[in-house]
């Protein structure tokens, strides 16, 4: 019976999918001819897919006429490469992602002027260094700090901004960077308010490490002078800390300690520039996911309506299975950048099988594989029993994000009391445009609150 039904259903899934295909190359044509006429036609189109709505139609098309797209033009500046390879299919992103020793990070050399000199395990290829790297910020964030300590801080700190809020409410200002900004920095081992920077320090490091393709000067002299201050902050904490070590519970504490039981290349230097990368990778994204997962179930009010039900339930796993459903259509990345170290072949023994040059940029596409009905069923429909196989947002392979554990509980938990606890609509103003030409991170979107 499975094989009659897989007789029946796998054309019509192919079927499907190039008459998808088709329809985002008609709305793509339509979309570019009713731009300005006279803007050249690559302009119109660099325009188009600086925003999510235009990638989603780029990849879509792709996905169905050239799944695995090499060029000689480069698109990436800031990292080096001689080329670029865009890949869309589901199977061939995770392919990409898993196949580390092909295609390397790239974000090793800014790291490092982020650091002033070191880099991280995160900007590393797989060994000995980055696995040492990896093994001490696991023992420094554990597992079960999250329900034990994160959850329960980033609870009260939105209860208490939900409350303080008016008719309306700016979600990234007053909401999801502050409440993230305190819970981390307490939780690394700063007091109070001292998180309260990291707002201002982190945007612009993580634009330049993960968004900044084109290599702006501005955005490199910005991060870099984020990344003095904050590594100034830090190192005055490491050592009020070791002056007065007292018996907190937090990562400092902990880094401390695996620094006396002498593990090797983790002295104060190394757990400084760890800590930045993971303020880094954390507070912006974080804020990011929650604010998209927002805006996209504003557009869906039956979506809405549920999620808040979910929110009053006190329901966090199936509030989060909407959050992170809405994230699809709005993700944080929209690619993964990776270089490729050697020649190499991807979806060998495919029609779609590429031959990667040497040291092409590969975008493996994650917002476009998240759409690829091939793997996902019925990818352009809101559902929220979809297998967390299907979600890219944390990456795959060897790289797959550090905090996912911490994400999963955290943009629910962020949202929560706004949703339980406010009648949500958007404002019309301009500011509640979240669409930010491929700016990605909000830092700005009010929307009007009312009393259930
Ligand atoms: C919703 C928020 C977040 C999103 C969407 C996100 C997304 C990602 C993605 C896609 C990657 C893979 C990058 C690659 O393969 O090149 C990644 C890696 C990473 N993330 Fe996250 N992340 C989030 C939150 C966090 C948090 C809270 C932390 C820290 C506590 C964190 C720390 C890291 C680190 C250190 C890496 C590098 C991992 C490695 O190279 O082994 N991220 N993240």
């Amino acid at each position: 019976m499975p094989l009659l039904s897989n007789l029946f259903l796998l054309p019509l899934r192919y079927l499907g999918a190039f008459a998808a295909g088709l329809g985002d190359l008609a709305r793509l044509l339509y979309l570019l001819a009713k731009a300005d006429k006279g803007t050249p036609i690559a302009e119109r189109l660099e325009a188009m897919t600086a925003t999510t709505d235009g990638q989603r139609l780029l990849f879509g098309v792709l996905r169905v006429f050239n799944a695995n797209l090499s060029m000689s033009r480069r698109l990436v500046e800031a990292y080096a490469n001689a080329g670029t390879v865009i890949v869309t299919r589901f199977d061939d992103v995770r392919e990409v992602l898993e196949r580390d020793e092909d295609f390397a990070v790239v974000y090793g050399p800014r790291i490092g002027r982020l650091t002033a000199g070191s880099s991280t395990f995160a900007g590393m290829q797989p060994g000995q260094a980055r696995e040492q790297g990896l093994a001490m910020m696991h023992l420094a964030l554990r597992r079960d700090d999250v329900e034990r300590l994160l959850l329960p801080a980033i609870e009260q700190g939105a209860r208490a901004a939900v409350a303080a809020s008016g008719r309306q409410i700016d979600v990234p200002a007053q909401l999801t960077l502050p409440v993230m900004a305190d819970v981390l920095a307490r939780y690394f081992g700063l007091p109070g308010s001292d998180g309260e920077p990291w707002i201002g320090w982190t945007t612009p490091m993580y634009r330049y490490l993960a968004l900044d393709l084109a290599a702006d000067p501005d955005v490199e002299r910005e991060a870099l002078a984020a990344a003095r201050a904050m590594r100034a902050q830090l190192d005055a904490a490491i050592a009020a800390r070791k002056a007065a070590p007292g018996d907190r519970d937090d990562v400092l504490n902990r880094c401390l300690a695996l620094q006396k039981a002498a593990q090797p290349n983790f002295d104060d230097a190394a757990i400084r520039d760890n800590w930045l990368l993971l303020a880094v990778s954390a507070l912006p994204t974080v804020s990011a996911a929650a604010v998209n997962a927002l805006d996209e179930l504003l557009r869906r009010p039956r979506m809405l309506e549920a999620a808040c039900d979910a929110a009053r339930g006190n329901d966090l796993p199936a509030l989060g299975r909407y959050l992170f459903e809405a994230l699809r259509f709005r993700p944080v990345h929209t690619v993964i950048c990776r270089r490729a170290v050697r020649d190499c072949v991807i979806a060998r023994g495919s029609l779609r099988a590429r031959k990667i040059p040497q040291d092409s940029m590969v975008f493996a596409a994650t917002f476009g594989a998240m759409f690829d009905p091939l793997t996902l069923w019925l990818p352009r429909t809101f559902r929220t029993d979809r297998p967390s196989t299907h979600y890219l947002h944390w990456g795959y392979g060897a790289h797959r994000c550090f905090g996912e554990h911490i994400n999963r509980v955290a943009v629910p938990a962020l949202l929560r009391p706004l949703l339980a606890s406010r009648r949500l609509s958007r404002v019309d103003a301009p500011d509640q445009v979240l669409d930010r030409r491929g700016g990605v991170l909000p830092t700005r979107f009010t929307v009007a609150t009312g009393r259930r």
